[in-house]
């Protein structure tokens, strides 16, 4: 594994024109926006890069973006690899390994999901600030190499505090509403029966995924900053009878990306 993280690494070191970045950023569905914003651009396919898996869901792009936001160098993921996809925990992962190789100690993760907190609303923005792995297995299960971290990483800070109050302060100086809580990584693809979005409620979840637990627990093996937003796409419980549709998601993302712009591009410049 550290053979191919390197390999990567080094491909991507002799590929890259620019500055590398200190800043990763993973795009969640329908977040893409944010690359619009990002200037000096340079964009590499998923596959022309030595040991990348390859994207397969409709709507995720996969390329790596190197530029500039708000100032700051950064290196984006336009597209990332579910579990759902089928992929295994060292496949979904590997790009933050690979991130981090490069010299990147800041991580930034958005993704969509459904809300079980009474209090959130569809089109809500939520900063994670805790999350529950419910994935059948753990990223780092199997041989630990110590390069890279411990074998038994504390898992107290998940998201950094430092971030989460300059996003904050972010938020409250643009009047922006935002939202605070734990964010539940599941496998899908199912989304939750009603049972199954109280359950997540009921053992201190705020809002559930298919995404980001896993590339968390591997950015903290290696020591990263994380930063984590969720957009509020759709609810769940016993009292909600809409049904959630991958179209819908999608448009509820898009429609909470000035909100998530606005907050993540000062945030970077703050980094
Ligand atoms: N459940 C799981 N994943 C999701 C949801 C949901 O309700 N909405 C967006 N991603």
């Amino acid at each position: 594994m550290l053979e191919k993280i390197n390999q990567t690494a080094d491909f991507l070191r002799g590929r890259v024109n620019g500055e590398l970045p200190t800043i990763g950023i993973i795009l969640g569905s329908g977040l893409g926006n944010l690359v619009d914003h990002i200037t000096d651009k340079e964009v590499i396919p998923y596959k022309e890069i030595p040991n990348m898996p390859v994207s397969t869901v409709a709507g995720h792009s996969g390329n790596l973006i190197f530029g500039t936001l708000n100032g700051r160098r950064v290196l984006a993921m336009q597209g990332r690899f579910h579990y759902y996809e089928g992929y295994d925990m060292k496949s979904v992962t590997f790009p933050v390994r690979v991130m981090h190789a490069l010299g990147i100690d800041t991580l930034f993760v958005s993704n969509a999901a459904g809300g079980m907190n009474k209090e959130f609303k569809v089109g809500d923005v939520m900063i994670i600030t805790d999350q529950i792995n419910l994935f059948p297995e753990n990223p780092l299960r199997g041989h630990n190499y110590e390069e890279l971290g411990p074998r038994f990483p504390a898992m107290t800070e998940p998201y950094s505090k430092e971030l989460i109050a300059k996003a904050d302060a972010i938020a409250a100086r643009k009047g922006i509403r935002i939202m605070h809580g734990v964010y539940v990584g599941t496998t899908g693809p199912t989304f939750e029966t009603p049972a199954e979005y109280e359950y997540f409620r009921v053992i201190g979840g705020d809002a559930v995924g298919m995404s980001t637990v896993p590339e968390v627990i591997v950015a903290r093996h290696m020591d990263m900053r994380v930063f984590g937003v969720s957009v509020i796409t759709d609810l769940g419980g016993k009292d909600i009878t809409e049904v959630p549709s991958h179209e819908e998601v999608t448009k509820a993302a898009e429609n909470a990306q000035p909100t998530m712009l606005a907050v993540i591009k000062d945030l970077v410049a703050e980094c």
